[in-house]
């Protein structure tokens, strides 16, 4: 008879094992990601298996407890000690007798879902760049004056087959210490990306350390948002975020490369800023989830290239004007040293490739992510800051470019307009009819006209109107017959309702009669108007390139992409046309693909691979960008038409 058929889900990976194979040795001869820090020796639980019992027709398999070897001492000795739960195994003990269906307990697989509000079906399996071993190390022999660290070395490639090793250089004044302190047993933290790179020896404690952290962050230029995991069990273990401090050099990136320009200490005063922000969140996070942030032992960074650029150091003054040359490009990998973070001294740093001088690692990371390049769909990916990074594309081909959007989205340049923060206006109607408005704002859940309203705001009170509720507003004028399809405020109106008010030469929209007294101005329109004309050519243009009249499935990233409401985001003619059900925010995409990143060095290697055959638009360049401008100046559109919206 054939060897026993093992099958590993839920990555689905199967084959054939003689008798007697361990069920982790099986799992490493298929490629499937268990973990072991203690090296088979029933110490470290981190190896621990289902075996699912019953007929699994499809593969033709019938799995059953009497198909894998009882629990010998080891493992009962590991239960008593530790705790084993009901149907768990540890694989490194547990030897194949018979057919199997193994599952890999859902704790070491971790659902992007658990990280974002939005709805992704994609498992993030583990298969991270650093590895704990643990390994017993011979004593020293007088007759045989083999160095420590040499003997070390020894161990590390005969248990855990590390050939070829390097020994980061700070570790070697503490490894006699470190041996003897741990009686000779020591875990090594292995680091290796590439496959073809030589492994390196980052980090040793003495005795058996059973866990390891990495970071996942993404610089944005106004927020900055990092994931603490567990790089054993893919656990998030804690986030934060916090507002980017290079804020106080420039609002927008482009006022932050004049800043570099006209100030010799600048960059410099920028890059320590941003280090400084990450390291205050890294104690914030390591606080939260109760980690030593020397566990910290890998970090995986995306953000625009000017963010990239000034967090590496470099300065970047080439991305303010064309060609737009990035200093560097390609994937970058360092030591976190290397830039002052305040983490394990050989912790290792990984900052995704940037796709072109506008469109950077952040938009790799929502690449990676959301998986355009995976699919047959026609997916359009939009993150909206001060720039609009747009990728569209399929399995086929995948194509890129940025938009100068400006930053009225973010309520900016809009006379009432602020942050998202309490007392900002969130949500907006009006009343055809009577062209009386009501409205939310953050941090209360009552609409303007429903009691308890004004006690609910408290002492903040109803402050400005903040980027989603701009979108609605402006589009509720426009639904309401209040502002033409050119975006000009009828003063017409006025004879209707008392909100419509003269304003000089043009008229405004009262939305709330108090203190400050918030009202839609013409010029606040226009930015609009500019904002979404820019975002939406940039669209078009990418459209035009793949050849398409229509996109299937749209996914907003970004902070703006996850209060922005799809409906209002189409009647305002911000994305072209689809079904609405397909428009989904999918929230911080691109911090969800760097801890992808993290937590599977072979999604470093996906995304790499993808941005190669990313073809990059440069908008500027394009003479057709600015008719389809013109175009989308009109709401919703001058010549597209929307029959989804009907
Ligand atoms: Fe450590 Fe199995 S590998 S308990």
């Amino acid at each position: 008879a054939s060897d026993p058929l093992v099958l590993f889900m839920p990555s689905g990976k199967r084959g054939n094992f003689p008798v007697g194979t361990t069920v982790l040795d099986a799992a490493r001869q298929l490629g499937v990601y268990v973990e072991s820090v203690c090296g088979g020796r029933a110490t470290c639980g981190r190896c621990q298996i289902e075996v699912q019992e019953g007929h699994f027709a499809k593969h033709k398999i019938t799995s059953s407890n009497d198909h894998i070897s009882p629990r010998g001492a080891k493992e009962e000795r590991y239960d008593r000690v530790k705790g084993l739960p009901e149907r768990r195994r540890l694989s490194c003990s547990a030897t194949i007798e018979g057919d199997l269906v193994v599952d890999v307990p859902q704790d070491t697989v971790i659902n992007t879902q658990t990280i974002r509000k939005a709805a992704s079906d994609r498992l993030i399996e583990r298969n991270p760049a650093v590895q704990l071993c643990y390994v017993e190390v011979d004593e020293p022999d007088m007759h045989k004056p083999l160095g420590d660290l040499d003997r070390l070395k020894v161990m590390l490639e005969k248990d855990w087959g590390w050939t070829d090793l390097l020994v980061s250089q700070h570790l070697m004044p503490e490894v006699q210490k470190i041996l003897r302190k741990g009686d000779w047993g020591v875990t090594a933290a292995i680091h290796r990306d590439l496959e073809t790179s030589r492994p390196t020896m980052i980090a040793l404690w003495p005795g058996l350390k059973n866990e390891a952290y990495g970071i996942a962050c993404d610089i944005g230029s106004t927020t900055i948002a990092i994931h603490l995991v567990s790089l054993l069990s893919g656990r998030v273990v804690a986030s934060s975020g916090t507002s980017n401090p290079q804020i106080r050099f420039g609002e927008d990136l482009m006022s932050r490369v004049s800043y570099v320009m006209m100030n010799p200490d600048g960059r410099e005063a920028m890059t320590v800023a941003v280090r400084q922000a990450i390291n205050e969140l890294i104690t914030k996070v390591c606080a939260e989830g109760n980690v030593d942030r020397n566990d910290i032992l890998d970090s995986v960074f995306v953000a625009n290239p000017i963010m990239h650029h000034l967090f590496l150091g470099i300065d970047p003054t080439e991305l303010g004007q064309a060609p737009f040359a990035l200093a560097v490009s390609g994937a970058v990998h360092s030591w976190a040293s290397e830039i002052d973070l305040d983490i394990n001294h050989g912790a290792r740093v990984y900052i995704l490739p940037c796709i072109a001088g506008h469109v950077g690692a952040d938009a790799a990371g929502a690449t990676l992510s959301e998986g355009p390049y995976r699919q047959d769909k026609m997916m359009l990916l939009v993150d909206v800051g001060t720039n609009a990074e747009i990728v569209l594309g399929n399995r086929q081909r995948v194509v890129a470019a940025s938009s100068p959007t400006g930053p009225a989205f973010e309520g900016a340049e809009i006379s009432s307009g602020q942050r998202a923060a309490p007392g900002a206006i969130e949500r907006v109607r009006i009343d055809p009819e009577t062209l009386e408005p009501t409205f939310r704002v953050i941090g209360s859940d009552k609409w303007s006209d429903e009691d308890g309203f004004a006690q609910s705001i408290g002492a903040i009170g109803v402050t400005g109107i903040c980027g989603s509720a701009i979108i609605e507003v402006v589009a509720e004028m426009y639904l309401a017959g209040i502002i033409s399809e050119d975006g000009v405020v009828d003063g017409a109106m006025g004879e209707r309702s008392a909100r419509i008010l003269p304003n000089g030469r043009t008229f405004s929209y009262l939305l709330h009669d108090g203190t400050p007294r918030i009202t839609v101005t013409q010029n606040d329109i226009r930015a609009i108007q500019l904002a979404k004309s820019a975002l939406y050519a940039g669209v078009k243009l990418l459209m035009e390139k793949q050849g398409v009249t229509q996109v299937d499935t749209i996914s907003f990233a970004g902070a703006f992409g996850s209060f922005i409401d799809p409906k209002y985001a189409m009647v305002l003619g911000l994305i072209p046309d689809c079904d609405l059900s397909e428009v989904k925010a999918v929230g911080n995409a691109a911090g969800t693909g760097a801890l992808m990143a993290l937590l599977n060095r072979d999604h470093r290697r996906e995304i790499e691979a993808t941005v190669q055959r990313i073809e990059k638009i440069e908008t500027a360049l394009e003479p057709k960008f600015q008719e389809h401008f013109v175009h989308a100046m009109a709401l919703p559109n001058k010549v597209d038409l929307f029959p989804k919206l009907a």
